[in-house]
């Protein structure tokens, strides 16, 4: 077995984007070269972390395990954003040759940057991921991820190109279109947020095109939570394979794990060049593997911008390999932090209210979840839709039984409230699943 060099991510004697067949042994070498080369430069290049690890008593040369990461501190978005638009760079702005953003709910996006050798490792991480996924050197990929500063887009483009793949750059918009090109093209992969795959099927249908009997035989599904159930309401309506791909623009973008087509147990984390943790995200205790947790996440390979034990508030547990033995997975994230609604006391996750709309037959795969607060307590209620129009007296019993289901395995008392069918937001890229109407300060 070649053994890699810290830093080196692409390799020259095997194709950057094979999956490596690392023992646990080696893979937890690399990491520590890779950690250390790391933290030394973010130290020598990165004020905010030189001030951090100082004030923290940490120094690069202290790292002498993987366990050590712990003495170093937490990075969080904020961070970031004091830091915009480039404090965070670890080269000079000229080697950056390209930035992405994201978007944020409110004020500056956050800035992150890549250099030339930081868009190969990503291709290549991409091009892994699209192959875990059951694609293929030739196969026609279709993206609608968006383009632009979000890194879906670009991310999906260059992974697939790597792997071989024909792409087709759609990115998100222009449904009817977005129809006519996969019926015309004859794509065997998609890469697309859940949630608008869902209105591409609905037109689909609208156009009397059976989902079912198009090109496409994957779906590279992510950006956004999506539960079991969403997997099981897409792969009966397109006999396709759903699987999940996850990443964080902080972090690189798409393709930091990635689901196998042959297993759907979770996503292989790529360990090769990131270095997972799972803790508390109220004590910041770092956890065994096994226990649920916020995810943190330390690039091992980046060169323009490292991040080290960045705090994604996803959260998520660590489980063995299973596909790729060596690599650890990540379940299926099915929540973040800032998703959590407190309903009453019990904490709510939109993907927990998705399982119960999905469960009933009678409502299509879109809702939101309100939150209002008239007097002391905050109100949920739950906006679904039909696929058909129903009766009052039929709406009232979709309302009823739904609350019902939520009260009983959720443990949350909310209203429901069933709208029009069509009447529910799409959205082109990540859906809004929280709408937040409580009075601002
Ligand atoms: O969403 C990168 C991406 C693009 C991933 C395309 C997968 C496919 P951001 O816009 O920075 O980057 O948002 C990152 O989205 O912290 C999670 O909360 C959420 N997220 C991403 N993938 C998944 C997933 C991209 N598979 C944030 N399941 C992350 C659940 C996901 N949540």
């Amino acid at each position: 077995m070649r053994r890699m060099s810290p830093m080196t991510a692409t390799s020259h004697a095997q194709p950057g984007h094979e999956i490596p067949t690392l023992s646990v042994d080696e893979l937890r070498q690399t990491q520590l070269e890779r950690l250390r080369a790391t933290v030394r430069t973010a130290y020598d290049n990165v004020p905010h972390y030189r001030a951090g690890f100082d004030a923290a008593g940490a120094h690069p040369d202290d790292i002498t395990s993987l366990e050590d990461i712990r003495t170093l501190p937490f990075l969080v978005k904020t961070d970031l954003r004091d830091n915009y638009p480039f404090g965070m760079f670890a080269v000079p702005r000229e080697q950056v040759v390209r930035v992405h953003g994201s978007s944020g709910t409110t004020g500056r996006p956050t800035v992150v940057g890549y250099t030339q050798r930081d868009i190969d490792t990503w291709a290549d991480l991409m091009a892994r991921s699209i192959r875990l996924a059951g694609g293929r050197p030739g196969d026609i990929a279709h993206v609608a991820y968006g383009y632009g500063l979000f890194t879906g887009g670009l991310g999906a483009h260059y992974g697939a190109e790597r792997l071989g793949c024909t792409v087709v750059p759609v990115s998100g918009g222009m449904t009817d279109r977005q129809v006519q090109l996969i019926t015309d093209f004859g794509p065997r992969i998609i890469m697309v947020t859940p949630s608008y795959f869902l209105s591409l099927l609905d037109e689909m249908e609208r156009l009397g095109i059976n989902p079912a009997e198009t090109s496409l035989e994957v779906g590279i599904f992510g950006a956004e939570p999506w539960t079991e159930k969403m997997r099981q309401e897409i792969e009966s309506r397109t006999g396709m394979d759903a699987v999940d791909i996850y990443g964080l623009s902080e972090v690189m973008g798409p393709g930091v794990a990635q689901e196998a087509a042959e297993t759907k147990d979770g996503l292989h984390l790529w360990e090769d060049h990131f270095y997972p943790e799972i803790i508390d995200p109220l004590t910041e205790e770092v956890l065994p593997d096994g226990e649920m947790g916020e995810l943190v996440l330390t690039s091992l390979t980046k060169q323009a911008m490292p991040v080290i034990r960045y705090r994604t508030r996803d959260l998520t547990r660590l489980l063995p390999g299973s596909a790729v033995p060596s690599m650890r997975r990540i379940e299926k994230v099915t929540g973040r932090s800032d998703d959590m609604m407190i309903i009453r006391g019990v904490n709510v996750f939109p993907t927990q209210i998705e399982e119960y709309v999905l469960a009933d037959s009678r409502l299509a795969p879109y809702f939101q979840c309100v939150l209002r607060q008239p007097g002391r307590m905050v109100e949920l209620t739950v906006l679904v839709e039909p696929h058909e129009p129903v009766s009052p007296g039929e709406a009232e019993e979709i309302a009823k039984r739904l609350q019902h289901e939520i009260k009983t395995h959720i443990g949350t008392t909310c209203k429901v409230e069933v709208r029009e069918p069509g009447s529910i937001e799409r959205s082109i890229g990540k859906a809004r699943r929280i709408v937040d109407e409580r009075p601002k300060g």
